[in-house]
């Protein structure tokens, strides 16, 4: 049966610029210490098994042969759950005739659909798994360029920062010339994590909504954004966490304007006081994520807890999908 493959890839934090990004503007992400484990071994038979373990291993499982998908139970949301994962799975027997006879067993510590980037991460941890299991190791460019290309095909549009970050680890300044690494020392965050009331779809259609409306004065609102996002790249590397925290809730009300802010992270952000340096809405918006600059950690996680967040406190993640 062989040894089994153990890879690991990174959930991913917007640390400023999100929406802007995606009309040319620069954004700032992080990748995180929490992420996707996918396990993969050699299998009887000639399909690709998926399976949920940790928390989750009770749901059923999904079963690819050929093309075809078969989930037990015949559930859609089980279907929908794994769409990334079997995408990867037909390009990596597209790419590098990787065969069945493979079970894949998936864990995820990450919060899901709240902007953390689990589709990037469980995408390029199953590649990984996968091409580790026929004795393949791809580069880590090539790692990015293959989930970027996967979650463009699932989801019909994306931007390249979650495959990016994911992949490469560490905290990424996203251009569309490309990507640089920024400098950064430790940094500790909080994330706080409510219930969406929209998909990353549905809020990206209203900024768009917005800017066709109103094109001049939304570009300059993207403008601001990307001036924020330039400074906090000086800021970040200075190590100057003041003047991050500053920018964020710049950045914060900034999203609010592009129509894409929520009341229950609007009430976070402005309970914090001398708790936090900084803090804003982090991904799509519509709540999800709050990523919060902590002054002192234990009464950030009291005050978002009080509020009714689950809040986890996260190292940056410098190595990015790997095996282990
Ligand atoms: O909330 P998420 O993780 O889906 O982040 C979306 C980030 C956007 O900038 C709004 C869109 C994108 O593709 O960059």
């Amino acid at each position: 049966m062989g040894t089994p493959v153990y890879a690991f890839a990174p959930g991913v934090v917007k640390l400023f610029g999100e929406h802007a990004v995606v009309y040319g503007r620069p954004a700032l992400a992080a990748a995180v210490s929490l992420g996707i484990h996918v396990e993969a071994s050699r299998h009887p038979g000639d399909h690709v098994e998926i399976v949920p373990s940790g928390t989750h291993a009770e749901i059923g499982r999904v079963l690819l042969r050929e093309g075809s998908m078969a989930a037990e139970p015949d559930a859609p949301s089980l279907r929908a759950a794994f769409r990334y994962v079997a995408h990867a799975v037909e390009v990596a027997s597209r790419e590098f005739g990787v065969r069945g006879g493979v079970r894949l067993a998936i864990r995820s510590d990450l919060p899901q659909g709240v902007g953390l980037a689990t589709s990037a991460a469980v995408t390029a941890a199953t590649l990984l798994a996968l091409l580790g299991v026929a004795g393949h190791e791809p580069s880590r460019e090539e790692l990015a360029r293959l989930t970027y290309r996967v979650e463009r095909e699932v989801q019909g549009i994306a931007s390249p920062m979650d495959s990016t970050v994911t992949c490469m680890g560490g905290t990424i300044l996203i251009e569309p010339s490309g990507w640089t690494r920024a400098r950064v020392g430790d940094m500790r965050l909080v994330l706080a994590i409510v219930p969406r009331t929209a998909t990353t779809g549905d809020l990206v259609r209203r900024v768009r909504g917005l800017l066709e409306a109103h094109g001049d004065a939304v570009e300059r609102v993207l403008d601001a954004i990307g001036a924020i996002v330039r400074e906090a790249v000086r800021r970040v590397e200075e190590g100057d966490l003041e003047g991050v925290g500053r920018l964020m809730y710049m950045n914060h009300w900034l999203l609010s304007a592009l129509g894409v802010g929520d009341g229950r992270a609007d009430a976070l952000v402005r309970s914090l006081g001398e708790a936090a340096y900084g803090a804003k809405i982090s991904g799509a918006g519509g709540g999800g994520t709050v990523v919060i600059l902590p002054r002192d950690v234990g009464a950030v996680m009291a005050i978002a807890r009080a509020l009714g967040f689950n809040a986890v406190e996260v190292d940056v993640d410098l190595q990015g999908a790997r095996l282990m």
